[in-house]
């Protein structure tokens, strides 16, 4: 069997999971990585899980005339000058398949088009890592309701939502460097996952027309004094000057071009949700059925009572994003597969091994970089915004949140 050998730019949080979802995907194959910090560890990571010897690279241009795709694992401030390296690696010989890109594709309209145009400009093949799409619970949700959808109609109301404590580095809290606050983070993942499951299952995935979209951004949890310091302390963050939203929920309607049928995306994230970890709720309602997955349900329980919970303090061993190590615990035994990551690697590498399009390219990341600025903009304007208007179309491209300006205190102080 062909084999994809891939490198990694970034070796945090993200390629640590996709270590894991490579243990399950059995022809690919981690040959290398390039990194600000922690290439090391990553490389001891990936051969203690046996996913290939990850050699360190000290370039950009090193790590791509060594492998066959590169995925860009780096934080969202970094992607234009990485993707320029890529093109200039690709330019001086380097034979890549494919680039994989990390949700979300960019901070601003602009920033999504110009990586859309530099991979354009060396014709090289794109996937869009948004792995909620890829969950199984919602491919079988769908092939479930397939039959039902024929006879009695589309799901007509999509509600999706991602919530969890907070994240686990500062460059996530600085909406200057991440692009926002949760609705740039994670509200990316929930407007993708609204519009995927909406979408006929016949039909491609921008196949229904967005029209309009609200929204509400507000800082509910962070921004109060003691959560401000505490924020202080442990991120070096202030919200007292440069306040991001914890919490954000909007509505998207779409359009479906053949019947004229208009459905609704809602979605909503918080950075606020104490619970065990983080939980994904999505929810499909059609005309006589619906769907429901959450993420925190388990076949797997486990108690620890507080004697013996010393031992085990912060071990986020439970949950991404766990918040308690004692009590009855929530456990998935597979994180990497519940969340999608092992079918969207299955996906990315079917497609660059065949020269075929995966699932989702940047193409598509552009369009949710659309869908998360238009919530912005509706939130500071506090209107519903025409997605059908091509003059917004036009101030979307370079719009950049208030927020994202470091101006996030005039309206979520307000
Ligand atoms: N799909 C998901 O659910 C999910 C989850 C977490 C993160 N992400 C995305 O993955 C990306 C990375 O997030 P993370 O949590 O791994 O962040 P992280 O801070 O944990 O790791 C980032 C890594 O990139 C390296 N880095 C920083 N600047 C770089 C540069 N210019 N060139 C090369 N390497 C650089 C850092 O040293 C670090 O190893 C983000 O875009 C984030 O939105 C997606």
């Amino acid at each position: 069997m062909e084999t994809l050998k891939l490198g990694f730019i970034g070796a945090g949080f993200i390629a640590k999971f996709q270590v894991l979802a490579m243990t399950q995907v059995n022809n690919t194959e981690l040959v290398g990585v390039y990194s600000k910090e922690g290439s090391g560890d990553l490389q001891k990571y990936a051969q203690k899980n046996d996913v290939g010897k990850c050699t360190v690279y000290k370039s950009i241009r090193e790590l791509c005339n060594n492998c066959d795709a590169v995925a860009i694992y780096a934080p969202n401030y970094a992607r234009i000058e990485i993707m320029e390296e890529i093109v200039a690696a690709v330019k001086a010989g380097a034979e890549l398949k494919g680039i994989i890109c990390e949700k979300p594709l960019a901070r601003t309209v602009k920033e999504a088009q110009q990586l859309v145009d530099l991979a354009n400009g060396v014709h090289l093949n794109t996937a869009y890592h948004e792995n909620q799409i890829h969950m199984k619970s919602i491919h079988n949700a769908l092939i479930q309701l397939e039959p039902v959808q024929r006879i009695m109609g589309p799901i007509a109301l999509a509600r999706s939502s991602e919530e969890h404590s907070g994240p686990h580095e500062p460059w996530f809290w600085d909406p200057t460097r991440q692009g926002g606050g949760v609705l740039a983070d994670m509200g990316c993942h929930s407007i993708a996952v609204s519009w995927y499951v909406l979408t006929p299952f016949d039909k491609p995935v921008t196949f229904l027309e967005p029209v309009s979209v609200s929204c509400d951004v507000s800082l509910l949890k962070w921004g109060k004094p003691d959560f401000r310091k505490k924020l202080m302390d442990k991120m070096g963050v202030d919200y007292n000057k440069l306040p991001a939203e914890d919490f954000c929920t909007g509505i998207i309607t779409f359009r479906n071009p053949e019947t004229g049928q208009l459905v609704k995306g809602q979605f909503s994230n918080s950075w606020m949700y104490d619970k065990q970890g983080l939980r994904l709720l999505m929810e499909g309602l059609g005309p006589g059925y619906t769907f429901e997955i959450n993420s925190l349900r388990s076949p797997l329980e486990v108690f620890i009572a507080d004697e013996a919970a010393e031992s085990v303090a912060n071990a986020e061993a439970a949950l991404e994003k766990a918040t308690a190590s004692r009590g009855l615990m929530a456990i998935q035994p597979n994180e990497a597969d519940l969340y999608g990551y092992v079918d969207e690697t299955r996906d990315t590498a079917r497609a660059f091994l065949n020269n075929k399009k995966p699932l989702l390219d940047w193409k598509f990341g552009l369009e949710i970089t659309k869908l998360v600025q238009a919530s912005y903009m509706a939130a500071e304007q506090k209107k519903t915004i025409d997605l059908t208007d091509q003059g917004i179309q036009k101030d979307l491209m370079n719009f950049q949140s208030m927020v994202a300006q470091g101006r996030g205190g005039e309206i979520l102080f307000s």
